[in-house]
């Protein structure tokens, strides 16, 4: 809108060069290189709140983009194009006001994947919106449906709304809805709630949620999870799944301790963000438009609360070893039918499930290193900026892709995910079999950098990384 001199608020249609029109959503990234697009306005509409608020965050975004890559090369870059395709658009003597512009679209998903702001006090975003859910009842076709089942979903491909929709197809294909009489409307002003309520962080944000609890479908699928657990335990597994990161600010734990944070000094330095993730969960269940539990009884509403709690404090890997441990004890002779067994593997799916983005197929999982990275790099640009410990494994410096991906899916998810094939044998070749290439592929990649920077006459990176 800048660029065309229009109304910043003025609608744009997207053209192909074949003067179509271009959906814009995330499947714009799958296309290779360079696409040309054609940027048209269309019909101009007064801002409201909402469009206000998308605008800051627009401007945030652009600040931190800025901040972080050197945005100024970008600009001259499209300004130069830009007044070249304009000129170009003039010769021509086009009718109507048009530019094109080039968008990679790794600039345009790393341009979506930014942000940084603090949004912990923001209690307006725990009241539920009065109005009922206008989230447009996306209609999934049998084909995306029968997709939703399986680790190899492409979880790039969907806007929120559509995540939404999967979402909610999930908990009533589980008989989730039906079987405990909940209210579909509230049951999507809740999941709009928890959408309100994910940051956007470079990983921690709401796809994340989404990731995760596809995962945990999948996994209740693929291991008829619904023959062994009752299902309030099923329900329990996927609202822990939805719930797990709520308002996450994209610093974690040790950071939140070394800086003192309001939510270190509120939660005494224990899991503060995991405390915080469930104290938030809990806070929108309390609002009675979002309270998917409203149909059970107060001792059924307390195991089920005691449940979620349980499984979102397991999620903060300072605990991975007690807890991975703590299962190891029982696999051998597990009891279904023992409590503290299946308690003990509901923490460990939804762990397995919280960290399972390499069981994904390489073309979904490996953008997921990129926004754990830049994740990471926000933080320890933060530490170093405060003066506080900087981990290895975060800094800029020191870490590339491979480094911090063979040492986590060696000796954190294999070990795991072949501890849990001990009762699911199944999961051997549709989840740990990826996870075994996906080894193998980040020590060949590992093999070229280092050759590369042999080369190059830098000293090897030894570090061997760790992530969560
Ligand atoms: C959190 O960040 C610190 C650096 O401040 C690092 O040492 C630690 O390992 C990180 N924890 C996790 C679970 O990634
Ligand atoms: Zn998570």
């Amino acid at each position: 809108c800048t660029v065309l001199g229009i109304p910043r608020n003025t609608t744009l249609s997207l053209l192909d060069s074949t003067g179509a029109m271009v959906s814009i959503d995330p499947t714009i990234v799958k296309w290779y290189e360079f696409e040309l697009f054609c940027v048209v306005p269309s019909y101009t509409f007064l801002p409201t709140d909402k469009e206000e608020l998308f605008q800051n965050v627009l401007t945030q975004v652009a600040e931190q983009f800025s901040r972080a890559f050197k945005i100024n090369e970008l600009k001259t870059e499209v300004t130069n194009r830009v007044a070249m395709l304009e000129k170009r658009v003039e010769r021509e003597s086009h009718s109507t006001v048009s530019v094109c512009v080039f968008i990679s679209p790794q600039r345009r998903s790393s341009l979506l994947h930014h942000s940084d702001s603090n949004f912990l006090d923001d209690k307006k975003k725990l009241t539920p919106r009065r109005d009922v859910p206008s989230y447009p009842k996306y209609h999934l076709s049998q084909e995306t449906v029968e997709a939703l089942r399986h680790p190899t979903f492409d979880v790039w491909q969907w806007e929120t709304n559509e995540m939404l929709s999967c979402l909610e197809h999930m908990y009533n294909d589980l008989d989730l809805v039906k079987g405990f009489n909940m209210n579909p409307i509230t049951l999507k002003s809740w999941l709009l709630c928890i959408h309100d309520n994910y940051q956007v962080n470079p990983f921690h944000n709401f796809r994340h949620c989404f990731c995760v609890t596809q995962m945990m479908y999948s996994m209740i699928c693929l291991c008829s999870l619904q023959e062994i657990f009752t299902q309030v335990d099923i329900l329990i597994l996927m609202t822990a799944a939805v719930c797990h990161d709520l308002q996450h600010p994209g610093y974690n734990n040790t950071y939140q301790i070394n800086a003192r944070t309001e939510l270190a000094v509120r939660y005494n330095d224990i899991s503060p963000l995991e405390n915080h993730h469930c104290a938030v969960a809990f806070q929108i269940f309390s609002q009675p438009d979002c309270n998917i539990f409203s149909t059970f009884d107060a001792e059924a509403f307390k195991q089920i609360r005691q449940g979620i709690i349980t499984l979102i404090l397991a999620t903060d890997m300072a605990r991975h070893g007690e807890i991975l441990d703590s299962f190891k004890h029982k696999v051998d002779r597990f009891d279904f039918s023992d409590e503290e067994h299946v308690t003990c593997l509901k923490m460990v799916l939804i762990k397995c499930c919280d960290i399972s983005n390499e069981v994904r197929p390489m073309e979904v999982a490996e953008p997921w290193v990129d926004c754990l990275l830049e994740e990471y790099f926000m933080q320890s640009d933060r530490e170093k900026a405060e003066s506080l410990p900087v981990a290895p494994f975060m800094d800029r410096e020191k870490v590339t892709k491979p480094t911090a991906q063979i040492g986590f899916i060696k000796f954190v998810l294999i070990p795991m995910f072949e501890t849990v094939m001990k009762l699911f044998p199944q999961i051997d070749k549709v989840m740990i079999q990826p996870l075994r290439e996906s080894r193998d592929r980040y020590e060949e990649l590992k093999q070229i950098d280092d050759a590369m920077r042999e080369e190059e006459g830098k000293p090897t990176n030894l570090y061997q990384g760790m992530s969560t």
